[in-house]
This record gives structure tokens, sequence and C-alpha cells, in this order.
């Protein structure tokens, strides 16, 4: 079977693979593009969607990602599903797979889902979110944000300044970026409130990096001094489990994406990003998230070519020409 198969984790994969999926996207996005905006090479394709947790943004891009494809999608609904009766995650997933699912696209409170779904299903199984532990897709649409805006020459981040601020512990995302941000060569600053840091250190030091360096600080100041970009991680109040962070007004003031601390302290063309769903006037202000740093709406529309090349890549692997762009 092909490595690419499944796309469980970004852990592992090299810049050159990274590269290559940021160019099958480019691809993806000049397919969106054109006049039909569509093409049918994934017609012999079926995706099932399986979202054990609330998702917006993910969920409908790979929904649109399947549809230009032309893939089959099964809308598989959870909360009228079977489960609630008890089903397995690995029955669930062989059930899909003998009504024709050739894809599974899985999201869960549970890290680790998607590896179990993976051993229950012979087709290809696509990390959507699990847990706090990663959001492969996620960083894959940041990073090829991130390379459109504030690219080095050779096309990499090296030596770029990049700031993660907000809730560390409990994101997924903040996990696969650190990933594809030192992979593509990127310095990364890291802070986050004590109760949502501890452990992190300790995460921070296990990691082996071959390019690109992370460092943990004190301050959301001292983490955006001189960035070219910011990223305002969600406070995850679903996740806190009784930990309390003090009053909103108190959280934005010290660790709050306002436009008062990037002119202070940031790059001057520092460039703002926000995964979501955002939390407006406590992680980032609603005008740095609505204003002319903000890339968080192109993160949005990035998600469709970026899932479109998942698809495409689980099926075909990392070195298939992709589909020809429709005239
Ligand atoms: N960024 C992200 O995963 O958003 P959703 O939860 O809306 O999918």
């Amino acid at each position: 079977m092909a490595a690419t198969q499944h796309l469980l984790d970004v852990d592992g994969l090299s810049w050159p693979e990274l590269q290559r999926r940021l160019a099958v996207a480019e691809q993806m996005r000049a397919i969106r593009r054109s006049p039909a905006g569509r093409v049918s090479d994934l017609r012999d394709q079926s995706v099932a969607m399986l979202f054990y947790e609330a998702s917006t943004r993910t969920r409908l891009s790979f929904v649109e990602a399947a549809h230009a494809l032309g893939a089959h999608l099964i809308d598989f609904d959870v909360s009228s599903s079977s489960v609630g009766k008890g089903e397995s995650l690995a029955d669930t997933v062989r059930t899909l797979g003998a009504l024709g699912a050739t894809t599974i696209v899985v999201r869960h409170d549970r890290a680790g889902a998607p590896w179990l779904a993976a051993q229950a299903f012979s087709g290809h199984v696509l990390n959507a979110g699990d847990g706090w532990h990663a959001h492969p897709t996620q960083a894959l649409l940041d990073l090829a944000v991130l390379v459109r805006h504030i690219a080095a020459s050779d096309g990499s981040l090296t030596g770029r300044r990049i700031a993660i601020v907000g809730d560390l512990l409990h994101s997924r995302v903040v996990r696969s970026n650190l990933h594809t941000l030192t992979a593509a060569g990127a310095d990364v600053r890291l802070a986050g409130p004590a109760p949502l840091i501890a452990g992190f250190h300790d995460y921070v030091a296990s990691r082996t990096l071959t390019r690109g360096s992370i460092r943990v600080v004190a301050t959301a100041d001292e983490a955006l001094e001189g960035a070219d970009a910011a990223m305002a991680l969600r406070i995850q109040r679903e996740r806190l489990d009784g930990a309390s962070l003090g009053s909103t007004e108190t959280y934005r003031m010290e660790w709050g994406m306002t436009e008062e601390r990037l002119a202070r302290v940031a790059a001057p063309s520092c460039r703002v990003l926000h995964p979501g769903p955002m939390n407006e006037g406590v992680e980032i202000d609603p005008d740095v998230a609505q204003g002319p740093r903000s890339l968080v709406l192109e993160q949005v529309a990035e998600g469709v070519p970026t899932r479109m090349a998942a698809l495409w890549i689980a099926a075909h692997g990392l070195d298939a020409p992709p589909p020809v762009v429709p005239v």
C-alpha cells in the first residue's frame, strides 16, 4: 500500500513532501478558479464524513472538496446514527466500508481515533482533527497561506518569525503547525497563560527539529516581537475542565491579539491568522480579525484546495499528476 494511503498526521513529512502537497493544492486552486470550478476525476470514490465533534470549516470544506473532484459523498450524521446505541468506531467504519465508502474523513474528540479507524478500514482515512493531538489539513492550509504571504526568496519560511499565542495546551492546531512551520524553516515562538502552557515545555523539548526553531516565552509581547506572522488560538472553554483564566478582559489584556500590541511589537507588515472559530474580543480583537492584517478568511477558503489535494493524494499517491485544469 502507498505510504500516502492515509493522512493521519503531518509529523514526519519532509519539506519536499510538504512542498509537493502545496503544489498539488495550487493545481486544485486553479481547478476551482476555472469556469467549471470542478472536475470528475474522483468519480469512482465515495467519501464518508465521520464527525464525532462539531465543525464548520473543516467539514464544509471537505464536502466542497469532494464535490469539486466529482466524488460521491456519504454525509454520515453521528447524532442520528447507531453510535447513540453503542456502535463502536470500528463497527461504524466497517459498516461504511460495506456500504461502499472508499475514503473516511474522521474528526473525533479522542486523540488517536483516526488510527483506530485506519485499522478497521481498507480504504483511505483522513484525520480532520483528533482531540488535542493533530489537525493535519489545518496545518497544511496554514502553511499554504503563510508561504503565499511571507515566504523567503527560496519559497520556504527560513528566517521568518511566527508567533502562536493562546490556549496551547488544548490545541491540535499548534501541535501540527509546529511540525509544518519548522519543517519549512520558520522560527516559532509560543506563549500562553500558565494553566494552558503546563506540559508544553516538555512537549517542545521532546521534538526533534531538522529545520527552524521553537521557543516558549513568557509573554505575548515576547512572542510577537518582530513577528512576520501571528496566530491566535481559541480558548477551548469546552476542554478547560474547571481551570480558571480570570475575566475575559484580563485575558484580552494579557494575551489578546490587539492592534495596539501588534503595532507596538510585531513587524509592521505582520499578518494575523486564527484557525477558528474565534472568540472575538478575547483572544483576538474584531478590528484585527476583520482588518487589513487578517488572513482568517483566506485560511477558510484555502481549506477547499488543501482538502482536494488531501483526497487526491490519498487516492493516487504523492507523485501522481493532479487533474488537468478544465478550460
Ligand atoms: N479550524 C477548524 O478546525 O474549524 P472547525 O472546527 O470549524 O472545523
